[in-house]
């Protein structure tokens, strides 16, 4: 390989050493934020098989890659996945296997995870009221995730984090209950704006977006924040409560544009590489992938010249640029 297409940098000058690698589309919720309730699925023959998916990773770590976030969908519902991390735990040059899960299966897989070298888990929980969670992930029970979460503090990942999406009207008196449960744990929460990535069916997102600032201000009616130094490869910023480990993070998406300092592009599990959450540009790995004439280098000439491509920012509701059709569980956040 030649010496320029070491690096991926884009044309703002950003470099790119973090990418959110989707396994698959689906999942064993239904979160109204992220899908609709009849959702079809991508068929076998358009997705990714756990091999090409590992071709892909090391792929990106030969370019200069640190970090993978395997997302979905629920990346623990793919059928032998532990394979695909396990392989890609030993990946060379690669400093921190991450995950994004519903947590639902974490009591059986956790310590495995461990094993196979993940760093940190972002486990998402919108509600610790079971009905209300059933609400809101529309098929999903809270004891599942409650007991998932027991056992990743059990298996001592470097760091657990809770995600939680606030919209008014679902779980928006759950502020403080989450980060109390959070903080009696000494694991950390990252509150999320709702973002418009398709269309919510069952709600408005215009009526529901609670912004973080709002979120701060009731974390603030009862506890003294300190703003943090603490940074993790996403672009959440943290405080912290005065004498308690945890951080709590804000991710302001709609409210506040962190394009400047985006590191990260996205594959879906059909091998589309976006290059921006909130745009549609992308360039197609899978055709290179399942084309015998290309090599493993053609794959990584692709993935350098798509730099060019990635888009500087999104605009979400913005009514003079367009907006993304493509709901959360085809992107994997
Ligand atoms: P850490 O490495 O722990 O900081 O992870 P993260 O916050 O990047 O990952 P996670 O999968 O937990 O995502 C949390 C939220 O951040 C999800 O709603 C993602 O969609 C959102 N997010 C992550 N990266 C981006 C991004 O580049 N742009 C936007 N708009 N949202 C993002
Ligand atoms: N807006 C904001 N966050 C979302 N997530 C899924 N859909 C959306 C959306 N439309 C969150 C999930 C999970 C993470 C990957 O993205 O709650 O924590
Ligand atoms: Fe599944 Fe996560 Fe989407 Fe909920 S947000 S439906 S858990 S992929």
């Amino acid at each position: 390989m030649s010496e320029q297409v070491n690096k991926l940098v884009d044309n703002f000058g950003r470099h790119i050493d973090y990418i959110r690698l989707s396994v698959t589309d689906r999942c064993d919720f239904r979160c109204v934020y992220c899908m609709t309730e009849d959702m079809t699925f991508l068929p076998r023959s358009e997705i990714l098989s756990l091999e090409e998916l590992y071709l892909v990773a090391k792929a990106f770590t030969e370019l200069g890659v640190k970090k993978i976030r395997l997302t979905g969908g629920e990346p623990m519902v793919r059928t032998d996945v532990m394979s695909l991390i396990e392989k890609l735990g030993a990946l060379p040059g690669l400093e921190e296997l991450l995950l994004t899960t519903n947590g639902a299966q974490l009591d059986k897989y956790a310590p495995a995870l461990k094993s196979a070298g993940v760093n940190r888990i972002n486990i998402s929980i919108d509600s610790l009221d079971a009905e209300r969670f059933k609400r809101i992930s529309r098929v999903g029970k809270l004891e599942k995730v409650l007991a998932g979460i027991e056992a990743a503090r059990a298996a001592e990942f470097d760091r657990i984090r809770l995600n939680s999406v606030i919209m008014r009207g679902y779980n928006e008196d759950e502020v403080i209950p989450l980060t109390e449960y959070a903080l009696d744990r000494n694991i950390d929460i990252a509150f999320i704006e709702e973002m418009p990535l398709g269309e919510a069916s069952d709600h408005d997102r215009e009526d529901t977006t609670c912004s973080n600032e709002w979120v701060r201000n009731v974390i603030e009616e009862k506890y003294e924040l300190l703003n943090s130094t603490a940074k993790t490869a996403g672009p959440s910023r943290y405080v912290q409560v005065v004498n308690k480990p945890s951080c709590i993070g804000f991710i302001s998406p709609v409210t506040h544009n962190f394009c400047e300092d985006c590191n990260r592009v996205r594959v879906t599990v059909e091998g589309r590489l976006l290059l921006c959450l909130g745009n549609e540009h992308s360039i197609d790995l899978r055709d290179i992938l399942r084309d015998e004439a290309k090599s493993h280098d053609d794959l990584k000439q692709a993935i350098v010249a798509s730099m060019d491509i990635k888009p500087e920012r999104h605009y979400f509701y913005d009514k003079d640029h367009e907006q993304p059709v493509r709901l959360m569980n085809m992107t994997g956040g």
